[in-house]
């Protein structure tokens, strides 16, 4: 099933549920701040080898785009922060991300999780966060 698919299975599945939890309980399952470094460091990693998508990163300021990434993901996951960046649309802007561009990303956040021992439904929770944000990145 391809990744786009799987994630907005994923997002309407995770309206149904109803349990309580604690509001960062996502972020606590991603390890909290430190989880949310390695998270983004081993993205970086990944995107670096990534021949089909590096392209795309050679103007930017590395070190703000992992700031701007670990707060998005913070914030995102209930966590005690403020995302300060640009709306993924604007950012995305001029890019034209392809859909194969936003796959290879999230098979490289997968793939980064599971080395971190991110719980499998912790990641579907994020991905399920994720995914609404596919119309305001690829081609934009
Ligand atoms: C849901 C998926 C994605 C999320 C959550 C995300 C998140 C972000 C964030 C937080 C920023 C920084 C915004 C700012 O500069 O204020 C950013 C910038 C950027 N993103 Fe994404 N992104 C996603 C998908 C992608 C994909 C698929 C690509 C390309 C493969 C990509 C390429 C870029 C590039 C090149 C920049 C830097 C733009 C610049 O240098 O000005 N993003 N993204």
């Amino acid at each position: 099933m391809g990744i786009l698919i799987r994630t907005l299975l994923l997002l309407a599945l995770s309206a149904c549920s109803n349990s309580p939890e604690p509001k960062d309980w996502l972020y606590q399952q991603l390890g909290g701040a430190p989880g949310l470094e390695q998270l983004a460091d081993g993205l970086l990693r990944e995107i670096e080898q990534d021949q089909q998508i590096v392209h795309h990163f050679k103007d930017t300021d590395i070190a703000r785009f992992r700031k701007l990434l670990i707060e998005q993901f913070c914030e995102l996951s209930g966590g005690p922060c403020t995302y300060t960046g640009a709306t993924m649309q604007e950012s995305h802007t001029g890019f034209q991300i392809t859909e194969a561009d936003f796959d290879n990303l999230v098979e490289h956040l997968i793939k980064v999780m599971t080395e971190q021992q991110v719980p499998v439904a912790a990641q579907n929770r994020l991905l399920a966060k994720l995914a609404p944000m596919y119309r305001d990145v690829v081609y934009r």
